[in-house]
Order: C-alpha cells, then structure tokens, then sequence
C-alpha cells in the first residue's frame, strides 16, 4: 500500500520536527538549531542536531539524519508505512485507507488470524506429552524443556481432523482456517482436512508477538521434510524472519547471526547465542535485509557450507550489502549446519567462528579461488579478472593495497598486473552509466575535487533559503550539470516545485530518498553552513564552479574513449575524439580561472 505524495507532505508539514522529537527527548536550543545526544550511537558530547526551518534532524557523529518520518522509523524501529500510520494519528490526519471499507474488512479479518493463530499455536503445544513420539524427538535433538518453552514448539497429531475439530469447539469454522493456511481441501464431509499432521511445529511470531503462521517438520525422514504456511492475510514469506522477535527485544544489539533453518536458530539461542535468525529456506529478500537493517547494521551470515548454501550465501550477502550493512560470513566445515555444529563442538568453540568470520570481500574472492589452480596460466587470468571486479567498488586504498598484496602472493600473480587490471576495469566504468547507487555516487564523490561538491551544495541550500533565487539558478543550470545521482535528483525535485512556484523544505526532498542511507546524506548535505559572503557572489561563483567541473568531466571521458579507440586500432574515430576534445579544452579556457 502506496501513499499519495500529497498526504507523505501534509504528515511532514503537521508533524513539526522538533515537537516530536521532543517527545523523546530534550532538545537544548543552539544558534538556529538544537541539539541532544544522539539516540541513534552512544556518545558524550551532543552531535545530533534538529532544524526547526528545515525540518530535518542530523548527527554528525553517526551521520544518521533525515526527516521525522525517518527519525519515527528509526526510534520506533518500525517500517515507512508503519512510521506515516503513527505520525497521520498523531496529528489526525485521515489515510486514505483508513475511510475503504474493504481496508476495514482486511484489518478485522487478519485481527481474528492472529487470535485463531495463536489458539492453534496452544493446541500444538498442549499435544507435546512427556513420553510421546514428538517430545522424544525433541528430547533426542537436544532440546531443553525451557527452549521448547520459549519457541512455542508443538506437535501437530498424525490424524486428519484433531485441529479442526478443536478449533471448532473454540468457535472457528473451516473457512477461517483455510484463510490461515491451517488446513488443505481434502477429505473431510465439507471437503477439508488438517494441513500439518504427524508433524513437530514452530509458530512464526511476528515483531509485535502475533503468531503468523507455522513451519512443520517430519519426524523421522520422510517428504517433505518441512511443511509450511502458505501465504496468507498475515504472513507473506519474504517479509518475515524467524526469530526476530527475541532478538529485537536485545539491547545495546551488536550484530544479527543470520542461519537457514528453524532447528539452527533454536540450538544457538540454547546455547546463549540469542541474537540468532533464519531466513528459513527460500530465498533471501530485499524486505528482509530491511528489516534486519532496522536492528543492526552488523549481519553475519552462517549458512550451510554446500554449494546451495554458497550460492544462498553469495546472493544474500549481496542483497544485505544494497541495503547499506556491514556483512561477514562465519564458515563452519563442510556438512555441518549451526546445530550440529554447536552441540558437538560447543559454545566458546562457536564463539570462536564468530571472531573469525570473514569480510564480504575475503568470502567472495575465497570462493574465486577456491577452483582455480595457481600453477595454471589460464586459472590465474581468470584469477586476476575476477579478483579485480571483487575490487573495483572497494573505496579505500589501504584496503585495496592489502587484499592486492596478500593475493598476489598467494596466487603468484604480479602486484602491477592485479593494478593494472583493476584500473582498468575502473576506468571503463567511469563512462558506464550510472546506476542510481549510494556506493557508485560515493565513489564519485572521492574521485570528484571536493571544491565542486561544495559549490553544489552551496546551491542546493541556497534553493532553499532564498527561494526567489531558485528560478535565476535554473536559467543557467540544468540539474544534469550537477556531478553526482543525488544532487542532480535533489536539483530535478526543487525545479519541479519551482514550476509549480511551489517553495520546498529540506524535509520534504528528504520524502523522495527511499532508503535510510541517502536519507541521512540527503539530511546531510542541507545541513551545511552556507559562508558569511554575498549571496548573488556566492551563486556566481558556484555556478562558475559547477560549470567547470562539467566541462572537466566531460574532456575527461573523451580522452579515456579517444584513448581506448586507439587501443583498438580504430584511429579515424579516435582522431574525431581528438578534435572534439581539443574544442571542450578552447571552451574551458574562456572561463575565468578562479578556480577552488
Ligand atoms: P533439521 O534437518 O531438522 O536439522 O532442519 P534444518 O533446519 O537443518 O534443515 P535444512 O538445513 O535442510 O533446511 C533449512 C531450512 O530450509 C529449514 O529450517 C526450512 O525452513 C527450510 N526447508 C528445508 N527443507 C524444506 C522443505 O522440504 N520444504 C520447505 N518448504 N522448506 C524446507
Ligand atoms: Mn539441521
């Protein structure tokens, strides 16, 4: 459910930042802002800034900033729509949603889920009898009455209607159950039965403590070996992640182990290990590594070591990695899962593979290595290729100086060769487009002089503060003349609004970012200090500034494609490079050289 940009500004605009967030904390009035401890890293001296006349909140220790609906988001811990839900309440604005009757239908419909959920959740778990079959399975996993407890095991009994029938008495018909996903058409008069049966269950609690839905596994050997919900009203698969409902509950949270299964997540907690989840088999997602990102930005994955759990490995780490976390992987020897791994070696053996799991880099040139053979020519290309594209995003030197030192030893290949390559491929990038990535705008930015970067943002501010200049900046600028995605999207939404002859805050171009990291840049680039100098010098000269650069980067990409025709022997198009870029250089020479 989507809301209209309309109803995101009217909850920006009645929602003043600084009354909310005072409602968390105090805030202590300095200069035009005002400032507190940042509740979002542990610090002595405050850093974490509001703006009344922005609308915005930023720390300068963490770098975390944004708006008030991110700032709810990320106080509360709760998703985007969860956060515009709390603030339209707050300040009695009505969402669309709340007047569509079939809206109110769903919202009565998964309320009544939850209970009958939760009252199957007590039927399973009253099955497990001291003696039977399912409790001896527990017992021979290793499981703890207390663990058994604290995840609401059960056990579904190996006949067609036992939770049907009870579920009747409780006062719930079969439609309702089929909507939960509890039973399947089948056999029964009405032509239903249970779903799981003969089956050991683990209700899926979501963040609030309701039960959502259940996973069941076979006891014994037999296929499937596990069984879950469907999608239903109150569960869909890729949103959810077992577990954390403990783990959110942590406090001062330093990481979130990350495993596959169900079994995995409980032996760890049994262990002590309680900041523990499972993805729970199928295939990472985006919402996931999202909610995950909520309660810590630190994930390490230990998924199974075969090559499906590699593969699962490669792809959520890469997923985790977009979202903005710092991710490791702890390998464990091949065959073993976390559960087995724990019971038969122990905790502070556990503990041990938590130090030494490894950085998302390492893990992915590990696994390029681990076929290739070091005495063979063509392996060790196919090294030098693979390692340098493992490379090429990474931002700083000192790291690349030492993966290039370490591997280059390892794979006897030459240091200037593995350079080389990676220049290579870098600078063939630069002329690629650019994705609408933090990490590629970033990179940009290191390469980029940082007097251009400046003026820019000297010209976004000023968009803002002195909203009668925001038309003369645009007759001479077109916001694709800004450097990087985010200047140049930040610029497209104020001309937008100029149009309009509609002035916009900061806290409400903060609206159009969607995830949490270019919403703190977006909160950090207005929360710059414009100089104490005239105002129309001041745009002059960015805008001089500005246009430099252009003109700089646009020689530039011409002479590496000038250059890379003449690598391949296509001299006539190389030669008209040639001429073109000898008119951009008369260009540039026109422009006073105040340049800085
Ligand atoms: P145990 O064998 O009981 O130790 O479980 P496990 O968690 O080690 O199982 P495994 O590593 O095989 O699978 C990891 C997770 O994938 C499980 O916890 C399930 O969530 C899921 N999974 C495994 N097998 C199946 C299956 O047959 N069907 C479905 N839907 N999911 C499965
Ligand atoms: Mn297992």
């Amino acid at each position: 459910m989507l809301f209209s940009e309309d109803k995101i500004s009217e909850i920006i605009e009645k929602n003043d930042i600084v009354d909310v967030i005072s409602e968390y904390m105090t805030l202590k009035k300095k200069g035009s802002n005002y400032m507190a401890l940042c509740p979002f890293h542990s610090e002595k001296t405050p850093s974490f800034s509001v703006s009344f006349s922005k609308q915005i909140f930023n720390c300068f220790g963490c770098g975390v900033g944004g708006n008030v609906i991110t700032f709810i988001q990320r106080i509360e811990k709760i998703s985007f729509i969860e956060a515009v839900k709390l603030l339209a309440e707050r300040s009695g604005i009505q969402l669309e949603e709340d007047k569509d009757p079939k809206q109110l239908e769903m919202a009565k419909l998964r309320k009544t889920l939850y209970k009958l959920n939760t009252e199957a959740a007590r039927f399973f778990y009253s099955n497990l009898n001291n003696g039977d079959k399912a409790s001896q399975y527990l017992k021979k996993r290793g499981l703890s009455d207390a663990i058994i407890k604290k995840f609401g095991l059960g056990f579904a009994p190996d006949r067609w209607h036992e939770l049907i029938d009870f579920m009747k008495r409780k006062g719930y018909g079969t439609e309702l159950l089929y909507k939960a996903g509890l039973i399947v058409k089948g056999r029964d008069k009405e032509g239903y039965c249970d779903k799981f049966r003969n089956r050991v269950m683990f209700p899926i609690i979501d963040l609030k403590g309701n039960v959502i839905a259940f996973g069941g596994r076979v006891i014994g050997d037999s296929k499937p070996k596990y069984l879950n919900s469907p999608d239903t009203p109150v569960f869909n698969k890729g949103y959810n992640i077992y577990g954390l409902n403990f783990v959110k509950k942590i406090q001062n949270l330093e990481n979130i182990i990350i495993v596959e299964g169900y079994m995995d997540t409980i032996a760890l907690h049994q262990f002590g290990v309680e900041n523990a989840v499972a993805s729970l088999g199928t295939a990472f997602t985006e919402n996931q590594a999202k909610l995950l990102k909520r309660f810590s930005n630190e994930i390490i994955i230990s998924y199974d070591s075969d090559l499906a759990g590699q593969n699962a490995t490669m792809k959520g780490l890469s997923i985790l990695e977009n979202e903005g976390c710092v991710v490791r992987v702890l390998s464990l020897p091949s065959g073993r899962d976390p559960d087995e791994y724990i019971r038969k070696e122990g905790i502070e053996a556990f503990r041990e593979k938590i130090k030494g799991s490894v950085s998302l880099i390492e893990y992915k040139i590990e696994n390029l290595r681990r076929n290739l053979d070091i005495n063979n020519i063509q392996d060790r290309i196919v090294f030098t290729k693979g390692f340098s594209e493992i490379l090429k995003d990474v931002i700083s030197n000192v790291e690349v100086d030492a993966y290039i030192k370490k591997y280059s030893g390892i794979m006897q290949v030459n240091e200037a060769a593995l350079y080389a390559e990676l220049n290579r491929l870098r600078n063939k990038n630069k002329n690629g487009n650019n994705k609408h990535n933090i990490i590629n705008s970033k990179k940009a930015e290191v390469e980029l002089k940082k007097g251009e970067i400046t003026a820019e943002i000297y010209l976004l501010n000023i968009c803002i503060y002195y909203y009668e200049k925001v038309k003369d900046i645009f007759e001479t600028l077109e916001p694709t003349d800004f450097s990087n995605d985010m200047h140049i999207k930040i610029a497209e939404i104020i001309q937008k609004y100029s149009k309009e002859d509609k002035p916009v805050t900061a806290g409400e171009i903060i609206g159009f970012f969607n995830s949490d990291d270019e919403k703190s840049k977006v909160a950090e680039i207005f929360s710059y200090k414009l100089p104490d100098a005239d105002i129309d010098k001041l745009i002059k000269s960015s805008i001089e500034r500005v246009k430099h650069s252009r003109l700089d980067r646009r020689i530039q990409e011409m002479i590496i494609k000038m250059e890379e025709m003449y690598l391949v022997g296509r001299k006539e198009e190389a030669n008209a490079f040639f001429v073109e870029i000898k008119e951009l250089q008369k260009r540039r020479r026109r422009f006073p050289e105040g340049r800085g």
